[in-house]
Parts: structure tokens; C-alpha cells; sequence
């Protein structure tokens, strides 16, 4: 029986780090739901507040422990409220948080949601703990409970096997398995029905996505059937894994869009063995080469560490060669973060913190100068636009995003909303958006 919505505990998540832990949240919210909780939008409003975390970088694990003490005050003021850390985070350092933050009352990893209204009823005075990993666990029977909006995630694959030296990932997320592929098809098709226009199917290495035969370029067509979805995006690619007939149904699939995201983390040879990417960089230009010979449109972006054990001047210089070489339209850039449990964490850091915040600044003003430039070269030109919704700046202003996946704003008219796919002329472009006026409406 359905718990009446008035006196239906309320839920509050917080979500960090990546879109896979955006998708799982989602997934949660499902879960909660299913055990009679209802989603509140604020912290102050809930009576159980779960954080899902990150632990990529030291960084995103110190945001979240400052947000943990925020809400020990809460918790001081409404001690009933639950409190529960979710994700990465709790899986990476289950036992130093619950000596850091002693308040918690619930731990649980990316493989134990399922058993959260469990646990959550079972913390008493010691928090509940749940951190196994699950080689099988998909949660392929939980429709997730999307945020509504013309795109959704949709997780297709979870956990790594890569173990790159520097990654916690294959750690926190435990082993790659794939969701059944007909379980990605109903998610899909469930999702057009409810209005979503555009699918972006997510893994930590989406394009190692296996179902019996169906691999991740037979994936991408059989989503391109799906009668209602217009684009279909994934990420993130792993450069090692891509294969002919990935490149092959990219370039066939129409809805397929041409941009991807494809980490190249360093310029040299050297640095890439030592992380243990299993690609060259001949391997890499190669690959981007078949790629974009295969879909001429391609818009690729990329992920980039600086400072990793190792590195010297002559690598990093070769990591800014190699981005001039490509010409990335994006690159998301960081310093190289010492993890423990993973391969490289006992070999410690060998670039000063200056050092790596000097090359990363290089690195991103490196970017801006070749992003500012391609974005230049397409004023003039056309491209069709999935609307979303009003622009950010606002002044009845609309935006949506290029097949490339460029931010495009343009202005409000009647007869345009969030759905539609419009044809803009870009006008001009500031930092990352273009700006751009209404060619014709396209149906
Ligand atoms: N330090 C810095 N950056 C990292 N990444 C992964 N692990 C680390 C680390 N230990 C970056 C990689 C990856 C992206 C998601 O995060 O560039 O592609
Ligand atoms: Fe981490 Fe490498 Fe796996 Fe990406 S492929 S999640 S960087 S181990």
C-alpha cells in the first residue's frame, strides 16, 4: 500500500562528482520512493538527507567533508533527521569518515542501494554500513526517476577494468558490467514516451558495453530506433576501447551526434605508459584521424592531468603540442591527485603543488585561445538546435545545444519551446556560447 503523500517521510539528496552519480541518484530517488519516502528539494525540509559522493580528487572529497559538518549542525538542532553518505566517497573511505563524521547515520557504495530502506531502518547508534561490491548489481529493474527536461542520462554500463594507475574508479565502482540491452531499450523508450528528446547513455568506459553479442556500436543503433528520441550522445569513451564498429554506427546512426569526449589525460608517451592508458599517442591521433574521417562534423573534447608522477617539463610540453595538434573544442583539465589504493599512490608526487598549478593554468589558457578560435570560425553558420529551455543570462532569451553539443542561445519567439529543433545562424560567440539568431523553425 502507497504511504499517503502528507505523512510520507520526506528525502533529500545531494548529488557530487560525475553524471554517472547524477544517474544514480535517480536511481535512489526510485528506490526511497518504492520504500514510502517522498523527494523534498530541501535540506531543512527532510527527514533523511543523503549526500552521494566523489572521490576522483582529494578535492571533491574535502567539499563534501565540509558539508558533513554543516549538517552535524543541523543534526544538532533535528536530531531525528537521518543522515546518509552515498557513492564513491563511502566506498573509498568508509572507515575514516565514520571516525571523521561519527554523526552518520548510514554509509552505503554504489553497489548497495538496493538495500538502503534496510539500512537506513537498521542505523541506531553505530551507523549501518554497507560497501560490498556487486559484480552482477545493474539495477536494471529500477526505472530511475528522471528529472524531466528534453535529455536524460541513462546508464548502460557500470564499473571499470582499466585500473589506470592514477584512478580510484575501478576501486570505488568495482567491475564493468552492462545493462542488459533490452533493459536499456524499454529505459529508453519509456523516457520518449515521457517527452525526452535526447539520450545520453553513460558509463565509466561506455564503449566497452557488452550484452552477449550486442556491443556498444550495435547498442547505439538498436537506441537509434527508438521511435520519439532524436539525439543520442554517450560518455566517456575510453580511446583504448573504441572500435570499428563504434566509429561504423556513429557515422551511420543519424541521431547519433557528432561530438565525443575522448580523455587523452597526457601528451607523452612516457607519462601514458607510466599511467597504464594502453594507447600511444600515434595510437590516439590515429583514432581521432578514423574518426573524424568517418563523421567530417566531429566536435571531440577531452580530459587532461598535469603534474602526474613523473612528469617532466619535456611531457607536459608535449601535452600542449598534442592539444594544438588536435584542436579540442573543450578540455576539462586537473591536477594530478594522489588516491589511495590506487597504483601510482605509493609512488607519491613528484610535481610540486606550484608546479602543477603553473601547468594547469598554461593548460586551460592553452584551451580557452583554441576554443575562442574554433567558436570564431562558426559565426555564419548554421546548425540545428534541440531547445531546452530559457538561457541562463535570461533577457527572453532560449537555449539549446549544437549537434556538437555547443551551448547555442538565441531569442524567445512564439511558436518555439523546449522539444523543438530549430535551425540558428551563429551570430557571434562570448567565452563558450554562441549567440545566435532564428534561421527557421525545422521539423
Ligand atoms: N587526479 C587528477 N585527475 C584525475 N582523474 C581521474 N583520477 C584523477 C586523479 N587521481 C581525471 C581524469 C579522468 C577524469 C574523470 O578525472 O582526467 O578522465
Ligand atoms: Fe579511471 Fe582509467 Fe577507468 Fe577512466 S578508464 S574510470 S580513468 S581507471
Amino acid at each position: 500500500m502507497e504511504t499517503p503523500i502528507e505523512t510520507a517521510p520526506r528525502v533529500y539528496i545531494e548529488t557530487y562528482g560525475c553524471q554517472m552519480n547524477v544517474a544514480d541518484s535517480q536511481t535512489v530517488r526510485a528506490v526511497m520512493r518504492q520504500a514510502g519516502f517522498k523527494s523534498t528539494e530541501r535540506a531543512e525540509d527532510a527527514d533523511l538527507i543523503l549526500l552521494n559522493t566523489c572521490a576522483i580528487r582529494e578535492h571533491a572529497e574535502e567539499r563534501v567533508l565540509g558539508r558533513l559538518s554543516d549538517l552535524a549542525r543541523l543534526k544538532q538542532r533535528r536530531p531525528e533527521v537521518r543522515l546518509g553518505l552515498l557513492g564513491c566517497m563511502a566506498q573509498h573511505n568508509r572507515a575514516a569518515l565514520v571516525e571523521k563524521a561519527p554523526w552518520l547515520d548510514v554509509v552505503a557504495g554504489p553497489d548497495s542501494y538496493r538495500r538502503l530502506p534496510e539500512l537506513i531502518g537498521r542505523a541506531g547508534f553505530d551507523p549501518a554500513v554497507d560497501v560490498r561490491l556487486d559484480r552482477a548489481e545493474t539495477y536494471a529493474d529500477i526505472a530511475p526517476e528522471h528529472a524531466g527536461g528534453v535529455r536524460a542520462y541513462v546508464t548502460v554500463m557500470r564499473g571499470c577494468d582499466k585500473f589506470c594507475a592514477f584512478c580510484v574508479v575501478p576501486y570505488v565502482r568495482g567491475r564493468e558490467r552492462s545493462v542488459p540491452a533490452p533493459a536499456v531499450i524499454r529505459e529508453v523508450s519509456i523516457l520518449a514516451a515521457r517527452g525526452v528528446r535526447e539520450v545520453v547513455l553513460l558509463g565509466q568506459t561506455v564503449n566497452a558495453y557488452r550484452c552477449g553479442e550486442i556491443d556498444f556500436g550495435a547498442l547505439l543503433r538498436m537506441v537509434g530506433a527508438v521511435e520519439g528520441i532524436e539525439r543520442i550522445r554517450f560518455t566517456s569513451p575510453h580511446p583504448g576501447a573504441m572500435s570499428e564498429s563504434a566509429i561504423a554506427a556513429m557515422a551511420a546512426e543519424p541521431k547519433v551526434q557528432p561530438y565525443i569526449h575522448l580523455p587523452l589525460q597526457s601528451g607523452s608517451d612516457r607519462v601514458l605508459a607510466a599511467m597504464d592508458r594502453g594507447y600511444s599517442i600515434a595510437q590516439y591521433l590515429d583514432l581521432v584521424a578514423r574518426l573524424r574521417n568517418a563523421i567530417p562534423a566531429l566536435a571531440l573534447s577531452t580530459d587532461i592531468i598535469v603534474g602526474f608522477h613523473g612528469e617532466r617539463e619535456a611531457d607536459f610540453a608535449a601535452t600542449l603540442d598534442l592539444m594544438r595538434t588536435v584542436g579540442y573544442d573543450s578540455a576539462f583539465s586537473f591536477k594530478y591527485s594522489l588516491r589511495e589504493h590506487t597504483r601510482a599512490f605509493r609512488l607519491g608526487d613528484t610535481v610540486s603543488e606550484d608546479e602543477k598549478s603553473r601547468r594547469l593554468a598554461e593548460v586551460i589558457a592553452l584551451q580557452e585561445r583554441i576554443s575562442a578560435h574554433r567558436n570564431r570560425a562558426l559565426v555564419g553558420a548554421r546548425f540545428k538546435v534541440l531547445v531546452e529551455g530559457p538561457a541562463r543570462r535570461g533577457n527572453a532569451m532560449l537555449a539549446g545545444k549544437t549537434p556538437q553539443y555547443k551551448t547555442a542561445i538565441f531569442p524567445a519567439q512564439d511558436g518555439i519551446a523546449p522539444g523543438d529543433t530549430i535551425a540558428v545562424r551563429i551570430e557571434s560567440t562570448t567565452g563558450h556560447t554562441l549567440t545566435c539568431s532564428v534561421a527557421a523553425p525545422v521539423t
